[in-house]
């Protein structure tokens, strides 16, 4: 009897639906979690469950498992839970006894102290089993909220993610998409055109593409579900298992003294030329460690995971390469929630300073970036990781004092000789202050560039925040790697608090 049951249990929905999985280029759930695991360490709970809905038919359309795997094994030999939705059965529909599967795995990883992988494929609310269904999603926001902060929360987006099926990966850390046969929405374009008139497909609603770079609801893209598994085992290897536990020290054969002459001219002397920050990321770092997170969605600011000397840390750098790294709407949202994510689970945050400031313009004005751009200023405040941050040229106005600055509470801020810190640009200031002066010169173009070269002699450059310790310590940019590893290593026991509250009020 055991043997027939697991045989039905192993098959999901069948035959000619598993060979419609793959047709559409997908993996079985089953298949899914063995790529995602250590080979051999998943070990299944709740395989027998069953719905107990009758209403639609429903007491003929029962599967043990009812549409969902799920269970525990180990990532590099870590333990993770892991729960995988079955589109062959009922289309990997949410009803109550799936609800409830899910919410056992999030009640186990809590408690052990885990991280979960959420695999999503799914139509959204099983039709059939009505409010029970609802009942089923509210249960899993409510626990993934609760684990939120306490441990990791990877979802991957493997298929149809429709309806109310897309919040529990929203409340999630972070979302994988597969190119192509991942698509999210909570209404679908059918429901679009009859109230709005819109005409659109699944893929220019909710595909992986429009998620990763225009809504940002996704942090990374993979052009298949292989690749996909493969990016949550890579992201695993820099994070803890927990907020109580620090992130895996990774052996690195790349030595803590390296110095890297050619940082020395990497940064273009003109402040209005660019250059692209993943150089400098890809020289300071522990070789190939670095692990861009969101690299589709708001490119003026980059972030991600790196390591140093085999520690994890967690990088926000402006991108002078994109928009000259201004600070906006969207950049703004990335790297705050970045930095909490890097802030609730002990990983230190490295920031990387190149900034004009925040974005000028009606549209930004109007679309709220007083509110948006708080939550960098918030997260980073809030932050009691170590924080060390690197003013490597442009650092103007609030944006000098949101990319973590001395003021925000960083522990070690280093400039490099070239930095300059002001309130603005040395043009936009000189037009300000001097607007009258220049007016009245004889030669009006001769004195505004002789004020702006003074400005800029006079404000714009390291020394006069380093003479008032907003700056630790004025660095030649090829010992960076050097600098960073010591602070790095200084602050390993870091304690700081913040006053004991309910939770604050993050502006959202
Ligand atoms: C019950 C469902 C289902 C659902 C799909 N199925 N979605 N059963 N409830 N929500 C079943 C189908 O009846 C079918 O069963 C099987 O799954 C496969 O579906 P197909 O439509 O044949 O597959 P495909 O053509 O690939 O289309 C997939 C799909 C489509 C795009 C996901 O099924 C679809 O649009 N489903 C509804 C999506 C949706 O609007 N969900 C929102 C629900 S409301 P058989 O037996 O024929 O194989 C919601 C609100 C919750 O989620 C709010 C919580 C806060």
């Amino acid at each position: 009897m055991l043997e027939e049951m697991r045989k039905k249990a192993l098959e999901g929905g069948g035959e000619e639906r598993i060979k419609k999985q793959h047709e559409k280029g997908k993996l079985t759930a089953r298949e899914r979690i063995g790529k995602l695991l250590d080979e051999g360490t998943f070990v299944e709970l709740g395989m027998f469950g069953e719905s107990r809905a009758t209403e639609f038919g429903m007491d003929k359309k029962r599967y043990p498992g009812d549409g969902v795997i799920t269970g525990y094994g180990t990532i590099d030999g870590r333990l993770v839970f892991v729960y995988a939705q079955d589109f062959t059965v009922l289309g990997g529909s949410l009803g109550e006894l799936q609800a409830e599967k899910i919410a056992r795995v999030l009640d186990l990883a809590m408690k052990n102290g885990a991280p979960v992988i959420g695999i999503n494929d799914s139509g959204g609310a099983r039709i059939q089993e009505g409010v029970d269904s609802l009942k089923g999603y509210g249960e899993i926001f409510f626990r993934n909220t609760s684990a939120s902060g306490v441990v990791p929360q990877i979802a991957v987006i493997m298929g149809p993610s429709a309806g109310g099926a897309v919040y529990s990966p929203a409340i999630m850390d972070f979302v994988i998409m597969v190119d192509k046969t991942a698509h999210m929405f909570i209404t679908g374009p059918q429901v679009i055109k009859t109230v709005t008139g819109e005409e659109i497909d699944f893929e220019g609603l909710g595909g992986a593409m429009v998620h990763n770079t225009k809504s940002g609801n996704a942090h990374l893209i993979a052009s298949n579900d292989e690749e996909a598994l493969s990016l949550v085992r890579k992201l695993i290897s820099y994070i803890p298992q927990n907020n109580i536990e620090d992130p895996p020290v990774i052996e690195t054969e790349d030595p803590p003294e390296r110095i890297d002459y050619e940082l020395d001219s990497i940064v273009p002397e003109d402040p209005k030329k660019s250059y692209d920050v993943k150089d400098i990321i890809a020289t300071v770092f522990d070789r190939d460690s670095f692990f861009e997170i969101h690299p589709l969605f708001a490119e003026n600011i980059v972030v991600g995971f790196a390591r140093l000397d085999g520690k994890s840390v967690g990088i926000v750098a402006n991108q002078p390469a994109v928009y000259a790294g201004v600070l906006d709407i969207n950049a703004s949202d990335k790297a705050a929630r970045f930095v909490r994510f890097c802030d609730a689970f002990n990983i230190p945050i490295i920031t990387l300073v190149d900034v004009p400031g925040y974005m000028p313009g009606v549209a930004q004005e109007h679309g709220g970036i007083i509110r948006h751009g708080a939550k960098l200023l918030y997260a980073y405040s809030e932050a009691t990781v170590p924080k060390i941050t690197l003013i490597m040229r442009k650092a103007y106005g609030g944006a000098y004092i949101a990319m973590g600055s001395k003021h925000l509470r960083a522990d070690v801020v280093y400039a490099w000789p070239n930095a300059e810190i002001a309130v603005m640009g040395p043009e936009g200031a000189v037009n300000i202050v001097f607007r009258r002066e220049i007016a009245k010169a004889n030669e009006p173009e001769q004195r505004r560039k002789e004020l702006i070269d003074e400005y800029r002699s006079k404000f714009a450059n390291p020394y006069v925040a380093a003479a008032r310790l907003y700056v630790d310590d004025v660095i030649y940019p090829h010992e960076t790697r050097v600098k960073l590893i010591q602070a790095l290593n200084m602050l390993e026991n870091k304690r700081e608090d913040r006053p004991a509250k309910k939770h604050g009020n993050i502006p959202l």
